[in-house]
């Protein structure tokens, strides 16, 4: 059978079908080049990114301090791994160490790798191998929540609460359960429904990204005393709001209580390197660092803690610990808030949530009934056209601008976007 698509046609990112990506995807619309918070496509038209990439081009596209940190990683030690041997990269020892500084103590351990995937699903298995290792081994569930995001991949697609991940890729682990409303009557009622003794943690995103808008988890400090009463491990799933992403360096450092693991990803090389990192409790690591029965935990890959990442993230730490920098992203995301909630009288514009560089604007019919997230879709394309990048979702537009954005660009983003909902003919 031969294929219907041209012979040069070999990327396949497979969310969407391939057939709609090909009929769609213009080829005047690949990117070539970016500058600033802008990216210029093959015909030349440029756009605002304000979904930075993939929400992880945190710092924009001309970020000399981390350009210029590779390039010298480049000319000394350009490859190696933390993962085997007493070999590691001198530049991850470095970074380890200053990131685990700038975490809530007693998060001082730090296990690297390449997706927030694969730390999401490290931070589980961990925390099950810790239990195996101290005599727990019944403690095996994991409670997450419906409709949050976790990665994909068996493990960390189990700990996603979204239906049609579970539809699509089942089987899945079968020792993870969701609450269906995201409040902490729910997880400790599903806590007791399990039994206490067999859950071994609860894994959730500080503020809801993915699915349902940005929603601050408003129970989130309860959760992790309600836990720790309990001794269950409260995991907290940052990929997206670490590394500045609502203004602080992490969520989790607003707690009065520190959670047992953090899983860090995406801003952390500001998209410059594949990155991403777990950070976890002393308690945890002094259990396992000389395990009982001399096991060691049996997960990693060959590039974690690869220089290239490791040199990167250091020049990020540099920028967001550089004075005045974090305090500008939560100024800045209260200008883009005032902003966009003078959208309000234009066609669909709804409520505005999220706080820093994570926002959402949601989208409704007269009625006041959501948009569907084929509609939301749609107008994401517009959007495009009008010289905007966004992401999509059911009944919102996420908007993770960059969190280097300038008063100007706030500017020229909620005049593309104006523009886009004048121009938006609703479908359905
Ligand atoms: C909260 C959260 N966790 C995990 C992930 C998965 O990260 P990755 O796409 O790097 O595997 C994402 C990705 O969007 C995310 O938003």
């Amino acid at each position: 059978m031969t294929s219907e698509f041209p012979a040069d046609y070999a990327v396949w990112h497979g969310l969407s079908p391939m057939t709609d990506f090909f009929r769609d995807a213009d080829p005047g619309q690949f990117l070539v080049s970016g500058s600033g918070n802008h990216v210029t496509d093959a015909a030349g038209r440029r756009y605002l990114d304000a979904r930075s990439s993939m929400w992880n081009l945190t710092l924009g596209h001309s970020c000399d301090p981390v350009k210029e940190a590779m390039r010298r990683q480049l000319d000394t030690l350009p490859s190696g791994t933390v993962m085997r041997y007493e070999h590691p990269p001198v530049v991850a020892v470095e970074y380890a160490a200053r990131l685990a500084a700038l975490m809530p103590a007693p998060l001082r351990h730090v296990r690297f790798g390449n997706t927030g995937s694969q730390m999401t699903e490290a931070a589980a298995m961990l925390s099950r191998f810790h239990r195996r290792m101290t005599g727990q081994p019944d403690r095996r569930h994991v409670i997450a929540v419906h409709n949050g995001y976790h990665g994909t991949g068996p493990l960390a697609t189990a700990l996603t609460g979204e239906p049609i991940l579970h539809e699509w890729s089942a089987p899945l682990d079968g020792y993870v359960r969701h609450v269906t409303a995201p409040t902490l009557p729910e997880v400790l009622a599903l806590v007791e429904e399990i039994g206490v003794e067999q859950v071994t943690a609860v894994l959730v995103e500080p503020v809801l990204g993915s699915a349902i808008g940005a929603v601050s988890l408003p129970f989130l400090e309860s959760l992790v005393t309600e836990c720790r009463a309990r001794d269950i491990h409260v995991i907290v799933d940052e990929v997206t709001t670490g590394a500045g992403r609502t203004g602080t360096m992490t969520v989790s450092e607003r707690l009065p209580v520190a959670p047992d693991m953090v899983v860090l990803g995406k801003g952390l090389s500001a998209g410059y390197f594949p990155l991403a990192a777990l950070v976890v409790a002393t308690p945890i690591f002094d259990a396992l660092a000389d395990p009982p029965l001399r096991l060691g935990f049996p997960n990693g890959s060959t590039t974690d803690g690869h220089p290239l990442g490791m040199a990167a993230g250091l020049a990020v730490l540099d920028v967001l610990s550089a004075d005045g920098f974090l305090a500008e992203v939560r100024e800045t995301g209260r200008h883009l808030v005032e902003l966009l909630t003078g959208l309000a009288g234009e066609p669909g514009a709804g409520s505005v949530d999220g706080e820093g560089m994570m926002l959402a604007l949601g989208l409704v019919h007269d009625d006041g009934s959501p948009w569907s997230v084929r509609e939301v879709n749609r107008f994401r394309l517009t959007c495009r056209d009008h010289g905007l990048l966004t992401s999509y979702a059911a009944g919102f537009l996420p908007l993770m601008p960059p969190l280097t954005l300038s008063r100007a660009e706030c500017a020229e983003l909620v005049d593309r976007l104006r523009a886009a909902l004048r121009a938006h003919k609703v479908d359905n």
